[in-house]
């Protein structure tokens, strides 16, 4: 089992056996016994940033998923070597873009005589691929933590704007801080000839959101906050913003994992809160406050099922092939992606 305190030994003993040559980052959603060797932990844009931090390190395991990984090998010296422990923690979101659907849209907005106009912008939860994609066009890459500053950015350089793939973190951001309406969105249904869009639909829109969604955050819906509001008075309500727009509208709070953190450390005493992100994560503030009544928004449990792959047996396995002197499990981008999917990372870093 995952508390082994053999396996706990195992990794700590791992962990001293290659100092400095490691670096461990930890996503929010990470479970506490995977967090607890991290030596980052941070929120999508913090871990890209974190990445590049300590070029001395020749390894650094990821705790988080394949994008992340992808984005940490991109953002990383040539000489150090990402290491994801498990293979399968990918994101089901990332999924729903591949890049043969995002350029056969395009071909439909050059055909239309409208690619010009259109600046495209992805989440950080997206392959690398479509980074490059992106990078390619002249776009961005942008995090919940600064997605109104990167599709500023770019529908200040074109017509329209191609958020790619959490319509919810494009549809929120827009309408709730940026002043667009719904009805300057428009979603584009990869699965649907045309995505399901006509000609004049895509003529008028000012967003093109993908059709794509997280499956964890889907899971929370306005009968969630009506129904909490009901049972706890004064709570306040922090959401993530990957969660639907009516959700979002009802919540007092949104903002990504590390401000979801913030806003909870920072609460006083005796205050209520519910929380609409992942179950790890939600568990582990609660826990660091037992003075505050932190609850969990939806009633069911709801773990993000990739991110819990990696958990302390990989992370072992993973620490202990690197004494061993493999390379577990590494993740390499190369060639034309990597080098666009740079350009695109590093003009959301370089965002003011
Ligand atoms: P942030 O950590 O950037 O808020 O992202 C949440 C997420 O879904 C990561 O997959
Ligand atoms: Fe992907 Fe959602 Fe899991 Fe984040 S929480 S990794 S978006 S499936």
């Amino acid at each position: 089992p995952a508390s082994d305190p053999d396996l706990v030994a195992r990794a700590k003993a791992a962990k001293e056996k290659l100092g400095s040559s490691v670096f461990i980052l930890g996503h929010h959603y990470q479970r506490d016994e995977v967090i607890q060797f991290a030596d980052v932990t941070g929120d999508s844009f913090k871990l890209a940033q974190q990445a590049a931090a300590r070029p001395d390190a020749e390894h650094i395991v990821f705790c988080g998923v394949h994008f992340m990984a992808e984005s940490a090998d991109i953002l990383t010296k040539e000489h150090q070597k990402v290491v994801l422990p498990d293979l399968a923690a990918g994101c089901s979101m990332a999924d729903m873009a591949a890049l043969t659907q995002v350029e056969k849209a395009w071909e439909q907005f050059t055909d239309l005589g409208i690619a010009g106009d259109v600046v495209p912008v992805t989440y950080m939860n997206s392959t690398a691929d479509i980074k490059g994609f992106v990078g390619r066009h002249g776009g961005v890459v942008c995090t919940s933590s600064n997605a109104k500053r990167a599709l500023e950015w770019a529908y200040a350089r074109g017509e329209k704007v191609f958020f790619l793939p959490d319509q919810h973190l494009g549809r929120n951001t827009v309408v709730r801080e940026m002043g667009f309406s719904l009805d300057d969105c428009v979603l584009y249904n990869p699965h649907k000839p045309n995505g399901g869009l006509s000609e004049q639909e895509l003529r008028d829109a000012k967003i093109i959101l993908w059709r794509g969604h997280c499956s964890v955050h889907g899971r929370f819906t306005l009968d969630c906050v009506n129904e909490v509001r009901e049972r706890v008075p004064g709570v306040n309500v922090l959401v993530h913003p990957e969660c639907k727009h009516e959700v979002v509208e009802a919540a007092d709070y949104v903002g990504s994992t590390e401000y979801i953190i913030k806003v909870l450390d920072e609460a006083p005493a005796g205050s209520s809160w519910a929380v609409g992100t992942e179950l790890n994560l939600v568990r582990r503030v609660a826990a660091a406050h037992p003075d505050k009544n932190i609850t969990f928004l939806d009633r069911t449990v709801c773990y993000c099922s990739t991110m819990n792959r990696i958990d302390l047996p990989h992370l072992v396995w993973a620490l202990e092939e690197l004494v061993a002197g493999r390379v577990p499990n590494q993740i390499t981008v190369d060639g034309d992606t990597a080098h666009y999917a740079r350009v695109a990372l590093d003009q959301m870093l370089a965002l003011p």
